[in-house]
């Protein structure tokens, strides 16, 4: 069962409600934020695209509830019926978000969403791999500033992410979760401002701004051997 998050309020969302709620707002393309801390990305995103529905995850509901209280409004007070925000961990998604997303974005992840991401660790890549049509695109945008200064000491000796990095040694391993890698390069600190998200306006003015860009797509389910 699907938590969604409506301002203070959270409630269950069953797979038809989900189904009716996309239909009724006539769309037919899913966008995913997997870790979309207060959801600005989510909502700016549904704005933006009315032939889209959003679906904004993050595992921490409060940050959630701003956004999510202001797209429960009425259209012309800010209200959004094509975004949905929902209180999960990637490790552990709603199965009725299975398989449904056009497109999922990973944006400037921390904590067991980054370690998951950029190590490529099941649970954390089954989850945002299974999120995925066959065909859709899966976009993650690291910070690699983090690990200059800041670094929490659980994620310190992780690796820097570089963009070798991600098309030699990250490439194979999001290959063996289904997730083709297309593209990996750096992003002007301008471009990460222009991701309309809470942590890209921050990290954007940070001292050495750096960012990798990864876009992938997800494989075709292999055909059964003979
Ligand atoms: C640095 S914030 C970025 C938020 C947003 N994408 C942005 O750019 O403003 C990282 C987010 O990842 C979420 N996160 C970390 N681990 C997670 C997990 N295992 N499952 C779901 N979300 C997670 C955190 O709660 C946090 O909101």
């Amino acid at each position: 069962m699907i938590v969604v998050v409506e301002g203070k309020r959270r409630r269950e969302m069953d797979a038809a409600e989900l189904a009716e709620r996309m239909s009724s707002a006539g769309t037919s393309r899913v966008v995913i934020d997997v870790g979309t801390g207060d959801g600005r990305f989510a909502y700016a995103y549904a704005s933006a695209h009315p032939d889209a529905f959003v679906v904004g995850v993050d595992a921490i509901a409060e940050r959630l509830e701003e956004l999510s209280a202001k797209a429960a409004r009425k259209p012309a007070k800010g209200g959004r019926p094509n975004v949905v925000f929902v209180r999960a961990t990637v490790e552990d998604l709603p199965s009725e978000l299975t398989g449904v997303a056009d497109e999922v974005h990973v944006l400037l992840p921390w904590g067991a969403l980054l370690v998951g991401a950029m190590l490529a660790e099941a649970p954390v890549m089954a989850g945002i791999a299974g999120l995925a049509k066959p065909g859709a695109e899966v976009v993650v945008v690291f910070n690699a500033e983090v690990w200059e200064d800041s670094t929490p000491k659980d994620m310190a000796d992780l690796p820097a992410v570089t963009v070798d990095c991600v098309r030699s040694w990250l490439a194979p391993r999001y290959a063996a979760f289904g997730l083709d890698v297309l593209d990996a390069h750096e992003l002007s600190p301008d471009e990460v401002g222009a991701l309309s998200t809470t942590w890209a306006r921050k990290l954007a003015h940070g001292r050495h701004p750096k960012f990798v860009h990864l876009r992938a797509r997800r494989a075709p389910p292999r055909p059964p051997a003979p």
